[in-house]
């Protein structure tokens, strides 16, 4: 466990908007900063970040928080994982103990998984630099490929020592499990339990993820040895670690320049972008061999926009420039093919030139990708008047995916041009192409969005069966934490139609936009709008103090917070909401803490449904007082909380005085005197209560 004061320490040094740009290019939008989502598809820059309050969230998809859930959930870590990765960054020293038996237990296999692959990486390549027999087998054969050590060093490459368990022997030694060897695929086992090294005898390329985790090994046989029924390179099994789909080689070690130089280049292999690193271009990924997708695609998105494909000018080459491309063009990527020089690949060029002279090469002769596709489907064509009208359509299916129309109309003005026919003909063509192509998404989405609305309804039918929960009193009890990863929540709060329940609108709260559709975390009530805008002070303001009038007419001090809660006591009021009694509860107790501050302290929150609420009530989006720039809602706090306060209750009463009435009339009541008394004095307790509401409420609400 990691002490509070360290804790605090670490949420402190984690600036948001550097913690966030380690994985987005972020650009400046007013006080703000914003970029692509990493957390969905994102096309337009959906995602905030707000320095000064030191969270972010997308408006989209609804995921954010401070650094530390930024962190979870980029990197898929726990709570204190992710305080320890930040701590890490900002070489904050965590005092840890040991861990017991029973706490390495429960590490994640995942946790465990990374683990096991970073002490191998380590055992490889310090093997390779520091055993005689590994030197002169695997480190001689990067020096013969001309690798220098830094850049070996860089790449963290390694050398299997051809031995059959050596590493998975060491691995055992220094604790790792053999589960999670075998898991990683570093080591086979045998069925008489024995490990053995599934790379023995194999030079090692580490994957690093875009945050610098070893997720995955490539290992190649030494040159000596690919002749023959061998494969050249071994590479991970896709586990809990590593979905080969979803990586792209060499993104930790570019991410940095590739947003710097808004470009990215695509290569094939390790050795391609190794050798363009130690020439000096280091915005360079690999796809390994296999089709670019969607994931990979969107990783790059969020560095750049810009994509230049460099094959080598073979046969094999023109074709993979071909594959998947489409794909980046309907992402709304500006794609750039290169064929190098033949014979060539980028390893080869890499070597025999410096990167000056690469980048002058690119700039000279890479092609805009659907012009590169015009030219090479023509060459292919010839005259042949069949093999032309595929050509046309071969043209227009990369065309009709362009999310930009503009773009599109100039690619089309540009083909006719080329392929000398009619731009007219061309553009109807393609019209009818692309209503297809959206028509064909739409059936897509449509099928998504019924697989998530399922699945939003096996959730609400799960709540459904916790009653209990829902109910105020059960307030202490945990609530069923979100999914975190259903994007359709954060849509369905923007897309819902905003609340029309003229009870539930101040006069002086104007309607909140957002978060109208109070269904949170499947608690509904018409009260939690109200609920909702207070909470929104109390999380923001909740220990600043504000004057008020008492009861008895004086005047008073007390924090946003404290104030809140005596409120609610004095009628005996809860809120529905029982993360918000939860919260509020919280407030109270801390508000004498030293140096308490509310924002912070709930956006911090290891408590995941607390942070993630809070920081939506953080997020300006969430504004109260919407169009009011002046007066902001902070110089009006005092009189802002009261008057909500006042709406709350005046809300309640006055729903359970028409639930009262309803029960007068109520044969059953009507019929037991005793049960007509008691409802009667509750009403008329309550009528009093409404009227001495009314009068600061105003009229505006109790006429009827
Ligand atoms: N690849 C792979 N498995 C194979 C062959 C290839 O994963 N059996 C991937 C590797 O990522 C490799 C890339 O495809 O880097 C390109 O393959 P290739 O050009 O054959 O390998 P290079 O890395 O260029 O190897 P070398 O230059 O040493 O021949
Ligand atoms: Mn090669």
């Amino acid at each position: 466990m990691i002490d509070q004061a360290t804790i605090d320490r670490i949420v402190d040094a984690a600036n948001i908007v550097d913690v966030v740009s380690d994985y987005v290019t972020l650009r400046r939008s007013g006080a703000s900063f914003k970029g692509l989502c990493p957390f969905h598809d994102d096309k337009t820059p959906s995602f905030y970040v707000n320095p000064a309050r030191g969270i972010c969230k997308c408006f989209s998809c609804g995921k954010g928080g401070n650094a530390v859930h930024f962190i979870m959930e980029m990197e898929q870590l726990r709570y204190y994982e992710a305080l320890k990765f930040l701590a890490k960054k900002y070489g904050i020293e965590v005092k840890e103990k040991e861990l017991t038996n029973e706490e390495r237990l429960s590490q994640s296999n995942r946790e465990s998984m990374f683990a096991v692959n970073e002490w191998a990486s380590h055992y490889f390549h310090d093997t390779m630099m520091d055993d005689a027999d590994a030197r002169a087998v695997g480190l001689a054969y990067f020096r013969s490929r001309q690798f220098r050590d830094d850049i070996i060093e860089k790449f963290r490459l390694g050398y299997s020592p051809d031995s059959w368990d050596a590493m998975s022997k060491a691995a055992v030694k220094a604790g790792y499990k053999p589960e999670f060897l075998t898991r990683t695929g570093l080591s086979i086992q045998r069925d008489n339990g024995d490990l053995l090294d599934k790379y023995r005898g194999r030079v090692i390329f580490p994957w690093f993820n875009v945050s610098g985790k070893v997720v995955a090994f490539g290992g190649r046989k030494l040159d000596s040895r690919t002749k023959g029924v061998e494969q050249k390179y071994i590479n991970s099994p896709e586990s809990d670690v590593f979905h080969k789909s979803n990586e792209l080689y060499g993104i930790f070690q570019a991410k940095k320049q590739i947003a710097k130089d808004d470009l990215v280049y695509m290569v094939e292999g390790y050795t391609d972008v190794i050798s363009m690193h130690q020439c000096g271009i280091e915005n360079v990924v690999a796809n390994s061999g296999t089709a670019l997708n969607e994931a990979q695609i969107r990783l790059l998105h969020r560095f750049t926009q810009n994509i230049t494909l460099l094959y080598d000018g073979d046969e094999a080459g023109i074709h993979a420039a071909l594959r998947g491309t489409d794909m980046l063009l309907a992402e709304g990527m500006n794609v750039k093919v290169l064929l190098l020089p033949d014979g060539d690949d980028p390893d080869s060029f890499a070597q025999k030139h410096n990167a000056q002279e690469f980048r002058t090469y690119v700039e000279q002769h890479q092609t805009d990708f659907i012009l590169f596709k015009v030219n090479l489907l023509m060459e292919q064509a010839g005259r042949d008047p069949l093999k032309r009208s595929q050509l046309v359509t071969g043209i227009l299916d990369s065309i009709k995916v362009i999310p930009d129309e503009i773009l599109r109309t100039s690619y089309l003005h540009e083909c006719a041009e080329i392929m000398h026919m009619d731009e007219q003909m061309l553009t109807r063509n393609c019209v009818k192409m692309r209503r297809e192509y959206i028509d064909a998404k739409k059936v897509e989405r449509e099928r998504e969005r019924q697989r998530q609305l399922h699945e939003q309804e096996r959730k609400a039918q799960q709540e459904r069966e916790m009653p209990a929960e829902l109910l105020p009193d059960a307030a202490s009890q945990q609530v069923t934490p979100p999914s975190g990863d259903d994007a359709l929540e954060g849509l369905s709060a923007t897309d819902a139609p905003p609340d029309t329940d003229e009870n539930a609108s101040s006069s002086f709260a104007q309607p909140v936009t957002g978060p109208s559709s109070v269904d949170i975390h499947g608690v509904t009530s018409p009260y939690l709008r109200l609920e909702r805008m207070i909470m929104t002070l109390v999380v923001r303001y909740g220990e600043r103090a504000i004057t008020f009038t008492n009861q008895e007419g004086q005047s008073e001090e007390k924090p946003v917070a404290r104030y809140v809660a005596d409120e609610l006591a004095i009628d005996q009021l809860t809120f529905h909401h029982p993360l918000y009694v939860r919260m509020l509860q919280e407030a109270v107790g801390h508000i004498a803490d030293e140096g308490f501050v509310c924002s912070r302290h709930f956006a911090a929150s290891p408590d995941f449904d607390i942070s993630r609420e809070a920081t939506d009530l953080l997020s300006d989006r969430y504004q109260l007082s919407r169009g009011q720039q002046m007066p902001s809602e902070e110089e009006l706090l005092g009189e802002y909380i009261s008057r909500l306060m006042l709406d709350y209750k005046f809300l309640i009463v006055n729903d359970e005085l028409k639930s009262l009435k309803k029960q007068l009339a109520d044969p059953a009541v009507m019929g037991d005197v005793g049960k007509q008394t008691e409802v009667m004095q509750q009403f008329v307790r309550l009528s009093g209560v409404a009227r001495a509401l009314a009068k600061y409420v105003g009229e505006r609400i109790y006429q009827k």
